[in-house]
């Protein structure tokens, strides 16, 4: 089956997914880690593919974000980088890249965009990473921030939960898109906060917001894994599963099983 129809099949910028919330139409956005996935989503006709750090969990089984390294990274975002030629590709800087202070940021995020071939990077956080944002827009790298419950910061916040429920964090909130806006962001992720709030944001700033358990905002993101539904056992309440690849991959595996062990496969017709 075709994927979505795309009229426009030259490569997406920043300045067409700004575009795009400006026309009112909605941005798509799904992580890759690899490259036969990546192509697999660009030629469905993503808008926006993210290299997420979420690889940390759905490659390589950690539990949280933090162990990625940026070398780990690196070697994710290139072969996303390769299989895609049509949508904008983000990659996340990983923890621990652009905390310590503006000029390793800014090291690191060159770094990542010269040796990947990425179109832009995302990096968590508001107010706290505002300097080393503008340090790495000003060298020509698009930002895309990310707010809301920021997984890099569980263990501050002490769990995976919904942010910025009471007013003072909602307030935080609101205030960090605007600094992450006037800093030069073309687009902003909010993770699992209340839809009324999102909303608020969408409006009051003028570059995409791109949700993700945010309720509706001007896009949206998932881990491709779960929205596939390769794990069964993983179900938060804001993922849609459109496939339930888990039970189709056990079914087709244990079939090679079975048909390996009781000689049915390879038959003449798949011999040499
Ligand atoms: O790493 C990731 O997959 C993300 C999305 C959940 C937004 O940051």
């Amino acid at each position: 089956m075709a994927g979505y129809i795309v009229e426009d099949t030259k490569k997406i910028t920043t300045q067409k997914v700004i575009q795009m919330k400006k026309d009112g139409k909605k941005i798509a956005m799904l992580t890759s880690y690899d490259y036969t996935m990546a192509q697999i989503v660009d030629q469905a006709g993503m808008d926006i593919i993210l290299v997420g750090d979420s690889a940390s969990n759905v490659m390589a089984g950690n539990l949280t974000t933090l162990p990625i390294t940026i070398d780990q990274m690196i070697y994710h975002a290139r072969c996303v980088a390769r299989g895609v030629k049509r949508a904008m590709v983000v990659c996340d800087m990983p923890f621990g890249t652009y905390q310590v202070n503006r000029d390793e940021g800014v090291r690191n995020a060159i770094r990542m965009m010269a040796e990947t071939g990425v179109d832009g990077l995302k990096l968590e956080g508001g107010e706290e990473v505002i300097d080393t944002v503008r340090g790495i827009i000003n060298a020509g790298i698009p930002v895309m921030g990310h707010l809301g419950m920021t997984p890099q910061s569980v263990y501050k916040f002490g769990g995976y939960g919904v942010r910025a429920k009471e007013e003072e964090e909602a307030a935080k909130l609101m205030k960090d898109a605007k600094l992450l806006e006037q800093a030069g962001c073309f687009s902003i992720v909010l993770e699992k906060i209340p839809a009324t709030l999102t909303q608020e944001v969408c409006k009051s700033v003028s570059v995409p917001v791109i949700g993700i358990g945010a309720g509706s905002a001007d896009g949206q993101v998932l881990v491709i894994q779960d929205m596939l539904g390769m794990n069964d056992s993983f179900k938060p309440k804001f993922v849609r599963r459109y496939a339930q690849l888990q039970t189709v991959m056990n079914d087709a595996i244990g079939q090679y099983i079975t048909e390996v062990k009781n000689g049915d496969f390879p038959t003449e017709a798949y011999s040499y």
